[in-house]
């Protein structure tokens, strides 16, 4: 029996099973399984055991372990490095775990164009300073004009910052917790916070009213419609889910554990709106 599953806490929200268990019968894989469960801080050492010995096959990993897996790790792939975040564990040796982060390229491929157009130019505002906002960053640190980040522990973004050689950083601006820039183009949640119905970030983007252009993107896709977008929609501004990031990530950890490259077909996206 192949088992893998995705780790986090909370865990419920995770669709991931649904979707790795539909492919997992659209290939055929035989004797595979894929489960979720919800594991303390003090249990990754075991997971990461239990892929070493073979009893697990591949694992998710979720918030908010996406960095704390890290030093139990035997290595990393390129863009785990530089983000020092983790989605996704393989098994590549005889006893080695390694890391890899499909986030960052979920992300990218979330958009219709590549991040070097979709960002040229644009002021882009993070909520959040988590293991998955610096995946997402190096998507648009390059190519956006300015970036500022909040989050609840600023000295989290402010690290997030100093990871940025100077040419880099002068360009990444800390806002205090609760503030807006008066102008930006995309409004990016990458908190946890919607994962649970009725949570509120507490922050008031009534500022973009009148810019109907801005784009707020939620990168949680469960529910699909966070208040942070329900908000932005009632204001006029554009929306977008973690839909479309979620299943290219899915997508890129199936293929790395499995060899087979997934379709994301009309439905499989229609097993996330059930
Ligand atoms: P991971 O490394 O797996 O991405 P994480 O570091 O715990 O997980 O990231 C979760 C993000 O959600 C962080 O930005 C966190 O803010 P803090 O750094 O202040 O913890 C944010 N977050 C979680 N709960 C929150 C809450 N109730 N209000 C505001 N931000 C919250």
């Amino acid at each position: 029996m192949k088992k893998y599953l995705v780790i986090g806490n909370p865990i419920k929200h995770s669709l991931s099973p649904r979707i790795h268990n539909y492919w997992i019968k659209k290939y055929n894989l035989k004797d595979s399984v894929y489960e979720k469960i919800k594991v303390e801080e003090e249990d990754l050492e075991g997971i990461v055991s239990q892929v070493r010995n073979d009893k697990l096959a591949g694992v998710n990993i979720t918030l908010p372990y996406k960095k704390k897996i890290i030093p139990l790790l035997d290595g990393l792939d390129e863009y785990a490095t530089q983000s020092q975040s983790v989605n996704t564990l393989l098994k590549v040796d005889q006893n080695m775990v390694f890391g890899l982060n499909t986030d960052t390229l979920g992300f990218n491929s979330s958009f219709s164009e590549k991040p070097e157009i979709q960002y040229a130019g644009k002021d882009v505002f993070i909520i959040g300073a988590g293991g998955v906002t610096s995946s997402i960053m190096f998507s648009f640190v390059l190519a956006a004009n300015k970036i500022y980040i909040t989050n609840r522990t600023r000295k989290k973004a402010e690290q997030l910052k100093d990871n940025y050689p100077n040419s880099v950083a002068k360009k990444i601006e800390i806002i205090s917790w609760g503030e807006n820039p008066k102008v930006c183009d995309l409004v990016i949640n990458t908190t946890s916070v919607g994962l649970k119905n009725n949570e509120h970030l507490g922050i008031d983007f009534k500022v973009y009213k009148d810019s109907k252009n801005v784009l707020f993107y939620d990168l949680i896709y469960n529910p699909n419609e966070t208040n942070f977008l329900r908000d932005a929609r009632l204001r006029g501004n554009k929306t977008k889910n973690g839909k479309m990031m979620f299943l290219k990530q899915a997508l890129a950890s199936f293929e790395k554990w499995t060899g087979i490259n997934p379709q994301v077909d009309e439905e499989v996206i229609k097993l996330l709106d059930k």
